[in-house]
């Protein structure tokens, strides 16, 4: 064969491998590859044309046109491909991007505050717009400051209205938030007003108004010349604010040792009457313990049950439920 044919023979089947070559590239890379393996300045076809330098003068025209329509039929192969690629790029993005609005939603289920705890924030709340401090204390307690320091001594009969869980060391599991009141007034002069809230301990037998662990929340106010009108006043205000309106009140004489005189407190829900707290006017004793003179200084204390609240507002006819977490009687707070 003569030189020129050979030559001609090798850039056609260069181009026929280029065209297949760039059909069979899936991405932008691969196509660059390809477009420099043979267009470039050390391409393939550069290489070939290397060989013209055989050639006759007549002869190198001939051959040159025919590169010229190779390589631009490579360039054209190489646009086109390029387009696909990208199309296809952009379509398989849509697709994966698209927003099904049909579809149905994934929801994620939210958290709740437990009732308890709801109850417990909504009476915080109420004394804290009062301007009352909340003051927190140990779960476990040494008699002191459960008993003793709240005029209960040792052989007192008032012992008895709260079984206790005691531990072997003598300390126990505070039946009341009352201690709390000891603990903060040691450390703090009058005047005082606290909000305790907190857990606390009976050794009761479990039913549907009783429970072992409950929760309280104590209030505490001292300083000059407090009253019971004052307490009268600031437990109705705060009854008003808890159910939202106003309710009939009655305060009943009652007994408690940290407190002279004593009341339990009634209300009228829903035609019904029913005790809500328990307080009174601060014991001269409980005073003395933590070192207020009793002469300057008077106080009122209240505590509150809070699973008492808790069942009235939301029409709980079991204290039970309020610690199962069956999430059935959770998920309607
Ligand atoms: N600690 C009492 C109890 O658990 C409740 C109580 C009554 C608290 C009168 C007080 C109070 O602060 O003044 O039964």
């Amino acid at each position: 064969m003569t030189e020129i044919k050979e030559l001609e023979r090798e850039l056609r089947s260069l181009g026929e491998n280029a065209e297949k070559e760039i059909e069979e590239a899936d991405s932008l890379e691969k196509l660059e590859g390809i477009r420099v393996s043979y267009l470039g300045k050390k391409g393939k076809i550069s290489v070939i044309m290397k060989g013209m330098g055989k050639l006759s003068p007549e002869e190198r025209p001939y051959l040159g046109a025919i590169a010229n329509e190779i390589k631009e039929k490579i360039q054209e192969k190489l646009k086109k491909q390029q387009e696909t690629i990208q199309e296809r790029e952009i379509e398989r993005r849509i697709k994966e991007e698209t927003l099904d609005v049909t579809m149905p939603g994934v929801s994620r289920q939210l958290g709740r505050i437990h009732p308890i705890q709801g109850t417990i924030d909504r009476i915080v709340d109420i004394f804290v717009g009062m301007g009352y401090t909340v003051a927190e204390g140990p779960q476990i307690e040494t008699d002191y400051y459960n008993f003793t320091a709240l005029n209960t001594p040792e052989d007192h009969p008032a012992r008895d209205m709260q079984d206790t869980f005691y531990f072997e060391d003598g300390t126990l599991l505070r039946t009341h938030t009352s201690s709390v009141q000891i603990r903060y007034m040691e450390k703090h002069k009058p005047p005082i007003k606290i909000v305790a809230p907190g857990r606390v301990y009976r050794r009761d037998t479990v039913d549907a108004t009783h429970s072992a662990v409950f929760h309280q929340v104590e209030i505490l106010a001292v300083g000059e010349g407090l009253t019971f009108t004052d307490l009268k006043g600031t437990i109705k205000e705060f009854l008003r604010r808890m159910f939202g309106e106003e309710v009939p009140t009655v305060f009943r004489a009652s007994y408690f040792p940290f407190t002279e005189p004593s009341a339990e407190v009634d209300v009228k829900w829903q035609g019904k009457w029913l005790e809500v707290l328990g307080c009174g006017m601060v014991d001269p004793n409980v005073l003395k313990a933590v070192g207020y003179d009793p002469e300057k200084y008077t106080g009122f204390a209240a505590g509150l049950g809070v699973e008492r609240f808790a069942m009235i507002l939301h029409k709980i006819d079991d204290i039970r439920r309020l610690y199962q977490s069956d999430l059935r009687f959770l998920r309607q707070f």
